[in-house]
């Protein structure tokens, strides 16, 4: 009797994630996946001069730096070089200078500018007006500054933010204007992306906001972006970041989303962090946040999405840099994700419940000396206090260890410092990154993780075939 009761007890508490090992990766994401923005409403404060920012920016290329976000939509370009008399009030201006900083810092870090343009400049057909756009796009042109685009911000919210409509039909013509715009510059080969969408999920209006948008917009625009917030920074609670039922959200959010889009389109995450309204203070920029974070950039690529565009590099409660310009935990998180997971993104099943506290993704591993071409990487969350466990089962490795990254903080939750096997990660005074110290564990049939973790574990020399280089 005993004996089966322990019997019992021990299958009720293993969870087994099953690698697809078929001949091909589920999908194959952009190498800009892990892409940033900086809240239009933060130009004005941004200081590009920091020297702390351009280095740090530079160890997330390739990325796209998207200026965009509601005011985006009150913006107006201004040729600082010509003299003008400056326009009506709750206006931003966004200058040439501005621009010209821009671009040499995106320059400078390897990244690229994906600007999101003021939609709401109409005529009085209810057409868009593009003359301040094309002012913008022929200073750009003249001065060699590389742009890609997306036209406005969230239009399912424009009758509550600025008691205005536009239809999804305008607004599909209002990109293919642009589009045309910027072939005329020299811009062909820039990408175009939108609508934008904040919510398509909760009402079937906006979903059909964005069936008509994508079946009119044609070949426009060269992926469909949404926004994902998965509560509001007004209500945050401790529970909220690391309670299993906030996780799975997103999954239902984005299917919708990549299901209006169907097979052939991209799809990209265009603006996302844990909650909206600029985030919560003391919540968003901790180690209680990196457990969402996480999980977004392993369920956004299992989901098939492209790129995810994390809001904010700096500023406002929810930034990947701090005040000073240096790394917060999710900074970390992404330095760590940019250097072990590759593009192509395994498919996995678990025998877990829906509402587990251990949620792994796998990819294939980006190659490295320690080990090799043929590794995969499984990474995620233990979203419980206590130390969990889990088995990995589909595929065979002939090496007989494995690389375990493990992420703690250095306090509790709260902590904005961030420990990864162990040590404190920091940078040197170069900017440089810490070197890789994986801790070498053995394969085995089950793993551990600590409780509140995260883990990267690399296992080389598999014989999954949709990593065989
Ligand atoms: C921007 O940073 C530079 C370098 O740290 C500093 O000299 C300058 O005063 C800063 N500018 C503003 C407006 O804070
Ligand atoms: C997690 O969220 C669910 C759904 O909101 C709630 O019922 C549950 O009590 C929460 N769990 C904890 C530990 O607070
Ligand atoms: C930013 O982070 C650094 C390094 O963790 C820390 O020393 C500094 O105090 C932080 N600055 C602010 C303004 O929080």
């Amino acid at each position: 009797m005993l004996l089966i009761q322990v019997v019992l007890f021990g299958l009720a508490n293993s969870l087994t994630y099953t690698i697809d090992n078929g001949k091909e990766p589920l999908h194959t994401v952009s190498e800009s996946f892990i892409s940033v923005a900086l809240d239009t409403g933060l130009i004005s404060l941004v200081n590009f001069s920091n020297p702390n920012f351009l280095p740090l920016v530079k160890h997330l290329a390739p990325m796209y730096f998207r200026v965009g976000g509601t005011t985006a939509d009150t913006v107006l370009f201004v040729d600082s070089s010509e003299p003008r008399i400056r326009s009506s009030i709750g206006e931003i201006i966004l200058d040439s200078s501005f621009l010209e900083q821009l671009s040499a810092f995106t320059k400078q870090s390897d990244v690229n500018i994906l600007l999101d343009l003021n939609s709401l400049l109409r005529n009085s057909d209810g057409s868009w007006d593009s003359s301040n756009a094309e002012e913008l796009i022929s200073f750009a042109s003249q001065h060699n500054i590389e742009l890609n685009f997306e036209l406005g911000n969230e239009p399912d919210l424009y009758d509550y933010l600025f008691q205005t409509t536009v239809t999804p039909d305008q607004l599909a013509q209002d990109y293919i204007n642009l589009r045309a715009i910027l072939n005329q510059y020299g811009y062909d080969s820039s990408y175009l992306v939108g609508p934008s969408m904040f919510d398509v999920g909760n009402s079937q209006d906006t979903q059909e906001y964005l069936a008509n948008f994508v079946s009119d917009v044609g070949t426009a625009i060269d992926a469909v972006t949404y926004h994902q917030y998965y509560f509001n920074g007004e209500i945050a609670t401790e529970d909220l970041f690391i309670n299993s039922s906030t996780f799975n959200l997103f999954e239902e959010k984005t299917k919708i989303v990549t299901g209006i889009a169907g097979p052939d389109r991209k799809v990209w995450l265009g603006e996302t962090s844990s909650c909206s309204s600029k985030g919560a203070v003391g919540m968003t920029d901790r180690f209680l946040a990196t457990f969402l974070w996480l999980d977004k950039l392993g369920l956004g690529a299992k989901l098939g999405l492209d790129v995810i565009v994390r809001q904010t590099i700096w500023g406002y409660n929810y930034p990947l840099l701090n005040e000073s310009y240096l790394p917060n935990p999710d900074w970390w998180i992404a330095i760590y994700y940019k250097a072990l997971v590759g593009t192509k993104v395994l498919d996995n099943s678990h025998d877990g419940e829906e509402l587990r506290t251990i949620r792994l993704y796998a990819h294939c591993a980006k190659s490295n000396s320690l080990w090799g071409d043929n590794a995969i990487v499984v990474f995620g969350v233990n979203l419980d206090s206590e130390e969990g466990s889990f088995s990995l089962a589909g595929f065979e490795s002939r090496s007989e260890s494995a690389y375990s990254f493990e992420f703690t903080p250095e306090t509790d939750l709260y902590s904005q410092i961030i420990k990864v096997n162990g040590e404190v990660q920091s940078l040197s005074e170069d900017y440089e990154l810490p070197a890789f110290a994986p801790k070498a564990v053995e394969l085995k049939d089950s793993y551990t993780m600590p409780g509140h973790s995260l883990l990267f574990l690399v296992i080389p020399e598999t014989n999954v075939e949709a990593c065989s280089a």
